[in-house]
């Protein structure tokens, strides 16, 4: 099939956050080598780099330039996004073998080292972001443009910023939160069961899935010096795109192609978890995927920065198959 205008911007994209991504791996050295192996295995595994897109062109419509800073924020997202995912495939949690196509890392090293590399994962995300301060105080490449110390204070303030929300909506009042609610549900051995109802269907969407969303798209926004209202139509923008994208993944861990999506289907079932397809069924989950994408679209057309292709990203991934 003929590749569409869109799909070859989808791959400029993905290709750029790709080299990006390159550019900040760590290096396997030391003793600890094999752990930090792991990780790049994990890293380098493929997968949509979904959240580094956004971050990019949400800092684009906003009216950011430069590579240097928001570089280092968006492998951060990708590496936080990762370890989450090396995590929940651990036997502990979703008991899980394959993903981006490839054996899950914990299956290829082994529990502990598993868990070590989505704990170096982790603290390498923020080892990562916190690269961006030094370019904040640097003058730019040509001499005679020197950046004033106002302007050197607007970056460092607009970095903490950017830091405090990628902390928070990582953490346990955002995805490590909605993991452990997603957790409890099933019923795990020592976790007290929950009763599944929608509210805490939502609540488990909006932290494990929506919160990494919300931190990408409002990290690109901070990073470009948009106003608090303007991070606050984000947030929402990107609330709605983290639901409708975890209701598209219990969909298609039914109806998916365990090929296409390089990860197994039917997961879900096998763990006897709660979703939104089992609490909706799915007609009204994929009309809800729908109306919430299109809602997230006509949110970003309050804003005058270029958000075409962004737009278009949105509506596609209603149509997703991985
Ligand atoms: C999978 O995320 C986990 C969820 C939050 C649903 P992605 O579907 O973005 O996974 P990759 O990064 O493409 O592998
Ligand atoms: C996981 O949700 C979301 C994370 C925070 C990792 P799932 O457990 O449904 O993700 P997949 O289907 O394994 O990718
Ligand atoms: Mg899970
Ligand atoms: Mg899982
Ligand atoms: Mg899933």
């Amino acid at each position: 099939m003929e590749k569409t205008y869109f799909d070859r911007k989808l791959e400029e994209a993905t290709e750029a956050a790709e080299q990006i991504l390159a550019r900040h791996l760590p290096e396997e050295t030391g003793r600890q080598r094999k752990v930090i192996e792991a990780m790049n295995y994990s890293l380098t595994a493929g997968g949509k780099r979904l959240r580094p897109v956004l971050m990019r062109e949400t800092f684009r419509m906003c009216g950011g330039a430069g590579e240097d800073i928001i570089g280092c924020f968006m492998a951060a997202i990708e590496m936080i996004h990762t370890y989450s995912l090396v995590h929940d495939d651990l036997p502990a949690m979703d008991n899980d073998r394959y993903r981006r196509g490839k054996k899950t890392t914990w299956y290829v090293y082994g529990d502990a080292m598993g868990i070590l590399a989505g704990d170096g994962l982790l603290n390498y995300a923020f080892e990562t972001a916190l690269k961006a301060v030094k370019y904040c105080v640097e003058d730019s490449g040509d001499a005679s443009e020197t950046v004033s110390d106002t302007e050197k204070l607007r970056r460092m303030q607009r970095v903490w910023h950017a830091l405090s929300v990628l902390a928070g909506k990582a953490g346990i009042h955002g995805m490590i939160g909605g993991q452990a609610v997603d957790i409890m549900a099933e019923g795990h051995a020592g976790a007290e069961e929950v009763p599944g109802d929608a509210q805490q269907i939502m609540f488990i969407h909006e932290n494990k899935t929506a919160a990494l969303i919300q931190a990408a798209m409002m990290v690109g926004a901070i990073l470009a010096g948009a106003s608090e209202e303007q991070i606050g139509r984000i947030e929402k923008c990107a609330y709605n795109i983290g639901i409708a994208f975890q209701i598209q993944d219990d969909i298609l861990d039914v109806v998916g192609d365990s090929e296409e999506l390089g990860k197994a289907t039917g997961s879900d079932a096998m763990n006897h978890k709660q979703t939104y397809v089992t609490l909706k069924g799915m007609e009204q989950a994929g009309a809800d995927v729908e109306s919430l994408s299109r809602e997230a679209a006509g949110i970003l057309d309050e804003f005058e920065g270029e958000h075409e292709f962004l737009k278009n990203l949105i509506i596609n991934l209603i149509y997703r198959r991985k």
